[in-house]
């Protein structure tokens, strides 16, 4: 490890391994403006993720679980201010206000570097600073890129481990001139001389900070998920869209499953809810024993990065190489290959501690242990738990684990070339409004039915929850540039599969989430959605019946396969009905949508609203 230098400037000593000389002027800058003790290169080695959990374990940050219940895992608990990704100090800061669009906070750059460079001065000081190399893509892929990761947190380091491919490959395929977009954070917490550290440093000033133009992130203040793990959210979605857009491709916040009838046909979809409403399930989904001889495998849990092939059809690849989940609610009778996933090797934050030095959290057993040591650190037992309405597990805990341990990794999983998409699903978490399935009939209708998508907020961002915004594509928080204009490029991108001869991805709107009178989801969801899954493929093959409705094609009762479960024809209808006076409430949403987007909105989605509220009066 380096010393700290006379005069404050810390010494760079690059290893032998990092061949590019641009990248090593960088962290020099770097460092001399974050002044850090310190400067470590990671190598991305077990030893070094081993060294790294043992140094935090020493400093309070993290607990190692029970070795024997759950073994090589740890269990990290956040400062209550840090739980969640900061929406309201999300900034994209391109050069003109219209690039970002009506949907992102905007600063100008030239402003907005005055105030980072004064928050980022000595923000490292006491404090080592890690070089953190990552691929997002296998490596060496063409739809990979590189990005390289300045951060003060060891945290940030082991869970980029799990998260990415990271370590010293990733210098050979930079070489001496690659490109990688640099990524600097900092949890914003420099320690004096002699002054002990926090278990979990953070700022109550938060910055996540990104420049499309010249694809840089500077995230301050937080050590949480998102707006800490720069490869996820602030790379592979909010710059890498703004790469797709100039590029010709699409990165989006979406799952990528593939799917096997019996008789060995084989599809891959990629499907697009908000964060918190199932991607992790659905990619992982359990088939009913009904649906005997089906197999459903994992691409990808949360982000696809999207390409046309010379063949004319959309490959896709999961940029990530690990998942970073919603703990609470998962167990082994809703999804037992995601608990399968977590036996070992697993980074826990924010869930409960049991008193055997294993995890827990709500939902996670039907029965809650008698006691356990919550998030923060305190005493919970079921009473506690009533009395103060107080959660065991913070509602957005979350497991950070190799994708490789997922048992129904799809076998392409890591194919350079990526997986050819047959559909496209988009769904939000909606109790009432929005039926069950819905197939639109035309590419247009489809980008329409993403466009105007709404969902119930959930405890993935900090704010308020269940209320019903907005959320077009599942990409409200991820979009790098102005949403009118992703509209166009989704539009563009149809236009050009037609024009190549290629069949173009059926487009699907979903919803699992209605309720009945008592507030409960009357679907059962989960592995059942298996049997809207196989209606897709049906209508895919052309073998599936289906009605028009004011939308698009639906599926009437006897169109899905409904063995192995009870679910009655008034139960169906009350998932799929159309409520005129509902539906005319939500046009209204769509019109407030398309008036705060009207700057760049294609007039092929006006021109579908116009049809849309022709048929509905009709
Ligand atoms: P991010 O990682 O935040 O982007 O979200 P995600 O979409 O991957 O979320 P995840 O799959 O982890 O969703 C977790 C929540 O969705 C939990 O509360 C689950 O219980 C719930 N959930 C998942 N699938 C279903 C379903 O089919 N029906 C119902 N009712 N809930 C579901
Ligand atoms: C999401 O919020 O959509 C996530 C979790 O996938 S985070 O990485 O924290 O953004
Ligand atoms: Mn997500």
């Amino acid at each position: 490890m380096n010393q700290p230098l006379m005069g404050g400037v810390t010494a760079v000593n690059a290893p032998a391994f990092v061949k590019q000389q641009k990248l090593i002027n960088w962290v020099a800058e770097v460092a001399a403006l974050t002044k850090p003790d310190r400067i470590y290169w990671c190598d991305g080695s077990q030893e070094e993720y081993d060294r790294l959990c043992a140094e935090m374990v020493a400093a309070g940050t993290m607990k190692k679980l029970n070795q024997e219940k759950r073994p090589n895992s740890y269990l990290a608990c956040s400062d209550p201010s840090d739980v969640a990704r900061v929406e309201d100090r999300t900034f994209i800061c391109s050069e003109k206000k219209e690039d970002a669009g009506p949907t992102n906070n905007w600063v100008a750059p030239a402003e907005m570097r005055t105030t980072l460079n004064g928050l980022f001065d000595g923000c490292m000081k006491g404090r080592t600073m890690y070089v953190v190399p990552f691929s997002m893509g296998p490596l060496g892929s063409h739809i990979a890129h590189i990005g390289v990761e300045l951060s003060d947190s060891p945290y940030v380091v082991v869970n980029m481990r799990i998260m990415t491919r990271m370590g010293k490959a990733v210098y050979d395929v930079l070489g001496t001139d690659g490109n990688f977009v640099p990524a600097i954070h900092t949890v914003g917490k420099p320690l004096q001389a002699g002054e002990k550290d926090v278990a979990w440093p953070c700022n109550a000033t938060k910055y996540i900070v990104h420049f499309p133009e010249t694809r840089e992130i500077w995230s301050y203040g937080s050590g949480y998920g998102g707006n800490a793990l720069l490869g996820k959210k602030c790379f592979a979605l909010r710059i890498a869209s703004t790469m797709g857009r100039d590029q010709g491709w699409l990165a989006e916040h979406m799952l990528i499953l593939g799917v096997e009838s019996p008789e060995g046909e084989k599809h891959y979809v990629a499907a697009a809810f908000p964060s918190a409403c199932g991607k992790t399930n659905f990619a992982m989904l359990i088939p009913p024993k009904a649906f005997n001889g089906w197999k459903v495998t994992t691409i990808g849990d949360d982000i696809a990065w999207i390409k046309p092939h010379a063949d004319g059809r959309l490959y896709a690849i999961n940029p990530e190489a690990g998942y970073f989940g919603v703990a609470p609610g998962t167990n082994t009778a809703t999804n037992s290959n995601c608990m399968a996933s977590l036996t070992a090797n697993t980074i826990f934050t924010n869930v409960a501690l049991t008193d055997d030095g294993d995890v827990w959290w709500e939902g996670m057993t039907k029965e809650a242990p008698a006691h356990v040591i919550d998030w923060q650190g305190k005493d919970w037992t079921p009473e506690i738990g009533k009395e103060t309405g107080r959660k065991a597990a913070h509602p957005n805990a979350r497991f950070t684990v190799a994708a490789t341990q997922n048992p129904v990794i799809d076998p392409a999983w890591d194919d350079a070339n990526g997986v050819p998409i047959s559909a496209f699903i988009f769904g939000g978490r909606r109790s009432t409004t929005v039926p069950l399935v819905t197939e639109a009939r035309n590419w247009i209708e489809g980008v329409y039915m993403a466009a105007t998508m709404g969902s119930e907020t959930t405890a993935a961002a900090a704010g308020q929850q269940g209320v019903v915004r907005r959320d077009p594509f599942a990409m409200l928080p991820f979009m790098g540039y102005n949403m009118s204009d992703y509209f166009q490029h989704w539009l563009d991108m149809g236009k050009k599969i037609e024009a190549s001869g290629s069949a173009l991805p059926k487009i699907y709107c979903v919803n699992w989430f209605r309720t009945d009178e008592n507030g409960k989801f009357v679907w059962p969801g989960f592995g059942d959605n298996m049997r809207v899954l196989k209606w897709m493929l049906d209508r895919i093959a052309g073998t599936a019946g289906g009605v028009e409705n004011i939308f698009g094609v639906t599926p009437q009762y006897g169109d899905l396969k409904w063995d192995g479960i009870d679910f009655t024809q008034a139960q169906f209808d009350r998932i799929t009905s159309i409520d005129k006076a509902a539906w005319e409430a939500e046009l209204k949403l769509h019109a407030e949508l398309f008036d705060k987007l009207k700057y760049h909105l294609p007039a092929e989605l006006e021109a579908a609203k116009a049809a849309l509220e022709k048929r509905l009066a009709a």
